[in-house]
């Protein structure tokens, strides 16, 4: 199927039939730090620089979250990744009928650039690069970040760090969505030119196939859907007018890391070498950094088990050695209480380490892209890229991602993988030590971590304080403008951020979009 570009001219879409007949084998493999990326995208890869060691993390208020990012920065991590709870990532206030019960549960509970500042209180913003899992939200908390850096004497311009601002993929798999696809994609679009414009060294979108995968997709589905994403968030700020080369740079991307290494290793390396033809042959992309795909990895969640949790240990670092040998730029092992309870003080010391040990004990970042040349690694990554590109081939017959999604293709392509393997699992084709294979006839007990049953009482009373002391009649304003931004087509980060300055909360901002924009409801919903 060929679509017209914006200047008329007929797309060929890189991923038809014959996509792969006659590349030369030493052309798609290229050099490290060389297109087509295959190798990986940068020249020295760890020998230059290890990857980032950032561990997920966040729970309760932002004062006990602010204590584990602390506690981690003390252990060594080198990067920081905030998890927010249920209430904040759906946009609603933690004294919201709705968000009872899920107040700090999944994540950390922030209301407003108060909890903000305490979230980062004694951590220099000028000298962190911050990773924030939040999508549908993602403005709010990013300007709130760059509030928080101005109180620092930190500029905008010095920050680092990303927002996963990936909402399609909650319409696949993973269910944070607020606002209907458009104006989701122009939300993404806005947060593209206001970071072009204000704060240029941080990743704008992390595109993610984790949850696909943690929901069961296979790694040639995980990447198909994920670059199709890509591809609809490329098209959605071309056609808003953005030159591709001016956001491009500032994409990332986002995967898992199952135990089987070298099927991972062959699909890291597949999607790095689609996505730089995408960039290049579709999008006339000139900037090389338009063309590398980097990305952050988590260890598989779904692959640890409730039973002899410690085996767990073995699984990460698998898991975590699968990730490095395909060359992530960024990643995150699970702990390994985490199929029971949040993890620990302890489990989360031990989950970094297992990253040290990958980067200071072994040998394996002493050479860029280890498996280059290696029969089966090579022909493994032809293979997947080769599945991946005839998935993608069929969400553009039906006109994209958008268009698949309101379809509900991904999500029933996933569900069909997921019951595959429930059915190898049950039947012990698919061994889980532990659990169909190797168990014990009597578990042995676990303390888990609790959070604070008063946390959301405590954030209520919180939000009472700001309420009456804040300048309501500023809130109202910044509200109304940005209402009025909503519903026109000027960027609405500008007026987000004078609410939210003056102190709007997280509930207030995302009803005013609410109230213009809709909410999504899934094709599917009954
Ligand atoms: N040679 C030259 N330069 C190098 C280099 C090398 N070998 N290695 C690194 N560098 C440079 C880079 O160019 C970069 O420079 P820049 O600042 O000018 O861009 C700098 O050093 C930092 O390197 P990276 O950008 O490679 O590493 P970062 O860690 O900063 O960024 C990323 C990695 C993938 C691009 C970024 O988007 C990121 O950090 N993503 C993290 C996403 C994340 O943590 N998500 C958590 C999700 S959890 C979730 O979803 C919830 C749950 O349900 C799973």
């Amino acid at each position: 199927m060929t679509r017209e570009s914006e200047s008329g001219l007929p797309i060929e879409p890189v991923y038809g039939p014959d996509a792969l007949d006659g590349w030369d084998p030493a052309e798609k493999l290229g050099e490290p730090g060389g297109y087509p990326y295959t190798r990986g995208v940068y020249p020295s890869m760890y020998t230059g620089r290890p990857w980032t060691m950032r561990q997920y993390a966040g729970f309760g208020t932002a004062a006990e979250s602010n204590r584990r990012y602390k506690q981690l920065i003390a252990h060594g991590t080198t990067g920081l990744s905030v998890a927010f709870d249920l209430p904040t990532q759906m946009g609603h206030d933690s004294d919201a009928a709705i968000a009872s019960g899920e107040v700090g549960k999944v994540g950390v509970a922030i209301d407003s650039v108060d909890d903000m500042r305490v979230l980062f209180d004694g951590i220099p913003l000028d000298r962190v690069s911050t990773s924030m899992t939040i999508n549908s939200p993602a403005a709010l908390l990013l300007l709130m970040y760059q509030l928080v850096a101005e109180d620092q004497g930190v500029s905008a311009r010095q920050l680092t760090g990303t927002v996963q601002n990936d909402v399609l993929k909650e319409y696949i798999a993973r269910g944070t969505y607020i606002f209907p696809p458009g104006p989701s994609l122009r939300l993404t679009a806005d947060i593209f030119r206001y970071c072009r414009a204000e704060i240029p060294r941080w990743n704008t979108i992390s595109i993610s196939g984790y949850h696909m995968a943690e929901a069961g997709a296979t790694p040639a589905q995980e990447i198909a859907f994920t670059l199709a994403d890509g591809i609809e968030y490329v098209r959605t700020a071309v056609a808003a007018g953005m030159d591709v080369d001016d956001f491009a740079p500032r994409l990332s991307f986002f995967f898992v890391a199952r135990t089987t290494i070298l099927e991972e290793v062959a699909k890291f390396r597949a999607a790095r070498r689609i996505w730089a033809r995408v960039m290049k042959e579709e999008f006339g992309a000139e900037n090389p950094k338009s063309l590398m795909l980097r990305f952050h990895t988590q260890t598989a969640g779904v692959q640890l088990t409730a039973q002899q949790p410690e085996v767990n240990l073995v699984r990460v670092a698998v898991q975590g050695l699968a990730a490095v040998l395909g060359g992530t730029q960024s990643l995150h092992t699970n702990s390994f209480d985490e199929a029971i309870a949040l993890p620990t003080d302890k489990s989360a010391r031990l989950a970094l380490r297992t990253q040290q040990v990958l980067a200071y004990e072994t040998d394996v970042t002493a050479t860029v892209d280890p498996f280059a040349g290696s029969y089966a690694v090579e022909r493994m990554t032809d293979d997947i890229e080769a599945a991946a590109l005839k998935l993608m081939l069929r969400v553009e017959d039906m006109g994209g991602a958008v268009s698949a999604i309101e379809r509900g293709f991904q999500k029933n392509e996933i569900e069909l993988s997921a019951y595959r393997v429930a059915l190898e699992t049950d039947s012990a084709e698919r061994v889980v030590v532990g659990v169909n294979r190797f168990r014990l006839d009597e578990e042995e007990p676990y303390e888990p971590l609790r959070v604070d049953p008063e946390i959301e009482a405590r954030q209520a009373a919180r939000l009472t304080l700001l309420r009456a002391e804040r300048d309501r009649g500023a809130v109202d304003t910044a509200l109304a403008a940005l209402r009025r931004a909503a519903a026109g087509t000027d960027n609405v980060l500008y007026p987000m951020k004078d609410a939210l300055r003056a102190r709007a909360t997280v509930g207030e901002v995302c009803d005013a979009l609410r109230e213009v924009w809709g909410t999504y409801v899934p094709a599917d919903a009954f």
